[in-house]
């Protein structure tokens, strides 16, 4: 197994007044959505409750994958936020983008962010969608546009892209937003790039849990974290953590985040699993462990060197998570001595 090493990012020069520019956006439009409260998140800010999980590596991995956190065979606690994707707390029925992230703790080598390099976390942030319906941060400002306020968002897409186009990302997207049965029957992907030593790839969590009869979007606003609830009550669940390598720069672009890396093209490899132990999740240690959780910042630049984000969209988050972290005063990295039980 010998992946290609000739991806390329292509940054441009005036990039990053741009992505000031969103991440300000962005956090005016917290700002609104907080009304006289506390801000949330500026996008996900509806949480399903928190939750600790061990994140397995596995043994006898092929030397190619072997690198960083997956270097040796072992296993991390790891907290983990599932949430809708809108900035608006609403019914989980509602179309939307589904999320989950997942801080690994303990995890030393060097990371990204200056002043957090001796960090112990690695985070992995998913959406239910293998590709992202925009090519680039300022399609995914528009379409943040429009989904918080259609009447001047839309004419303004239109502007943008163009009436062919805007039908298209609206088709696109609109398959994106339908609602879900389940989160634990559900796949997530990063839809986005990511360095892996000299490699790039794509993660990804396959779920190991079976959709069950009669499963279908449920009637209540929270029935997402009620599902979970009454699933983890009975059994453990797990998925399996996945990735795929770049192949070139048709099949698996690093810049455009609207085009599906393909199975086909670049299969999945499966690196260790994601298991949320049996529990009741209403028992007190669990709650006051989800009320921490909702105050932490994932990120997907909280990352080891070897795992730097990479491409148009990543860049952008660099800017937009650390100012939406900062208005809501997110808790520090965790150092792992956290513990609730
Ligand atoms: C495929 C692309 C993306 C994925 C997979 C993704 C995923 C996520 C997830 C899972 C969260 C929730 C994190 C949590 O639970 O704390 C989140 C939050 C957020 N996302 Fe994204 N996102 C993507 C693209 C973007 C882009 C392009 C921007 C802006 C330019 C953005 C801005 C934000 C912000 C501001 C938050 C809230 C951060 C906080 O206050 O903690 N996202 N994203």
């Amino acid at each position: 197994m010998q992946p290609s090493t000739q991806w390329q990012e292509t940054v441009a020069p005036d990039e990053n007044v741009r992505f000031e520019a969103y991440a300000e956006e962005l956090h005016q439009l917290q700002l609104k959505n907080a009304g006289k409260g506390k801000p949330s998140r500026a996008l996900h800010a509806k949480g399903m409750p928190g939750l600790e999980a061990t994140f397995t590596v596995h043994a006898d991995l092929p030397d190619a994958v072997r690198i960083g956190l997956f270097a040796n065979p072992g296993s991390y606690r790891a907290f983990v936020r599932f949430s809708n994707g809108s900035g608006a707390h609403q019914h989980d029925r509602k179309p939307d983008i589904r999320g989950i992230a997942v801080k690994i703790l303990g995890v030393t080598g060097r990371k990204i962010i200056p002043g957090m390099e001796d960090a112990l976390t690695q985070d992995f942030l998913m959406i239910r969608s293998a590709a992202t319906p925009v090519r680039n941060a300022e399609e995914f400002m528009a379409l943040v546009r429009v989904a918080s306020s259609p009447l001047s968002g839309l004419p303004g897409l239109l502007r943008q892209v163009g009436l062919r186009r805007l039908l298209d990302l609206l088709r696109r997207a609109a398959k994106t937003l339908k609602p879900v049965a389940s989160l634990a029957t559900t796949r997530f992907y990063s839809a986005l790039p990511i360095q892996f030593g000299p490699y790039a790839v794509h993660y990804a969590l396959r779920p190991n849990s079976l959709p069950e009869p009669g499963d279908c979007p449920g009637g209540n606003p929270d029935y997402l974290a009620r599902d979970l609830a009454e699933r983890l009550r009975r059994t453990p669940v797990s998925f399996d953590f996945q990735v795929q390598f770049y192949v070139d720069p048709v099949k698996t672009p690093i810049e455009d985040a609207s085009v599906e890396w393909r199975e086909e093209d670049a299969p999945f490899i499966t690196l260790g699993h994601l298991t949320f132990a049996q529990q009741d999740m209403e028992r007190p240690a669990a709650q006051r462990l989800s009320a921490f959780i909702e105050t932490l910042s994932f990120d997907p630049w909280h990352a080891l060197t070897e795992f730097r984000p990479l491409g148009n969209m990543m860049r952008a988050r660099n800017v937009a998570y650390r100012v939406s972290t900062q208005a809501r005063a997110a808790a520090a990295e965790p150092n792992g001595d956290e513990f609730f039980d």
